[in-house]
């Protein structure tokens, strides 16, 4: 068995466990747009990834803005494009904490940041500049999406996820761990084991990480500090028709968020 770290150096695998969900994703971002934002056809992606919702987009028709870390998963992004798509999508490598294009500044109709990747960002200050950054990207009638965990500190056991996907001849397993939440550091060890195994391929790919934690309080206080309001709460259901109700223990969340004209931030 050959050993190697960094799960985002192999997009193909990566998409292959998380992509399955993109069509059914795309519906309900199109339909929250309509809904609670502009409609308009100015998408923006932070930490796009290899592109699966860039494409998704494109491929409907839309204007799309995307931007990584990776340069791995990035260049897997402009290659599925088609050129008539590639004429609708802008990507670049940027940080979530930093990305500004003025090109975008006050135009964009929908950003969104699914699958937890929000979490990525390890600082109240990181958090805090990636959503102004962001706000300030929007029109003023668009909207941020943003689906991850909220944290529940009272957990006892750690948290275990498992899929399985196929990419040509090779089987991809993937195992996600996320441990116990140290409150104080607002931190969570994360574990990822991709194996994948074919005809001449036996990789174990494990990468380790902290995401940051965040409670309901937690969340709500740094939006508003960004200056952005929630306008409405889903969960990973990604059901239009059952926003999450005052009180939900479901942990899953994908929060609209709207700039708040009267904030000063
Ligand atoms: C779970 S993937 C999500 C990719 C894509 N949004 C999707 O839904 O398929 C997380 C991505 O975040 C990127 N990433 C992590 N930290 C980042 C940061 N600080 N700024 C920009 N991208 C980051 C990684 O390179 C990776 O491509």
């Amino acid at each position: 068995m050959e050993r190697r770290k960094e799960w985002y150096d192999h997009p193909e695998y990566y998409e292959a466990i998380f992509g399955t969900d993109t069509v059914r994703e795309a519906d309900f971002l199109q339909a929250l747009s309509q809904r609670y934002g502009t409609g308009g056809k100015q998408w923006l992606e932070p930490a796009c990834g290899a592109g699966r919702l860039v494409e998704e987009a494109a491929r409907r028709g839309l204007r799309v803005a995307g931007y990584d870390l990776s340069e791995a998963m990035l260049a897997h992004a402009r290659k599925r494009l088609t050129p008539a798509e590639r004429r609708r999508v802008k990507l670049s490598q940027a940080r979530m904490e930093d990305f500004f294009d003025p090109a975008l500044e006050g135009r964009v109709d929908l950003a969104h940041t699914l699958v937890s990747t929000f979490r990525y960002l390890d600082s109240e200050k990181a958090t805090v500049e990636h959503l102004v950054g962001t706000r300030r990207l929007l029109k003023p009638d668009g909207i941020y999406v943003l689906g991850f965990h909220l944290t529940d500190y009272t957990r006892s056991a750690p948290e275990h996820e498992r899929w399985v996907g196929q990419v040509g001849p090779d089987k991809v397993v993937c195992n996600t761990h996320e441990g116990l939440p140290q409150k104080r550091l607002r931190r969570s060890p994360m574990r990822n084991r991709l194996r994948v195994t074919g005809p001449d391929k036996d990789w174990l790919i494990e990468t380790t990480w902290f995401f940051r934690t965040h409670d309901e309080a937690q969340v709500k206080r740094m939006f508003r500090k960004a200056g952005l309001r929630v306008a409405a709460t889903f969960t990973f259901d990604y059901d239009l028709e059952a926003p999450v109700e005052r009180g939900s223990n479901r942990l899953d969340r994908v929060f609209v968020l709207k700039p708040d004209a009267s904030s000063t931030a």
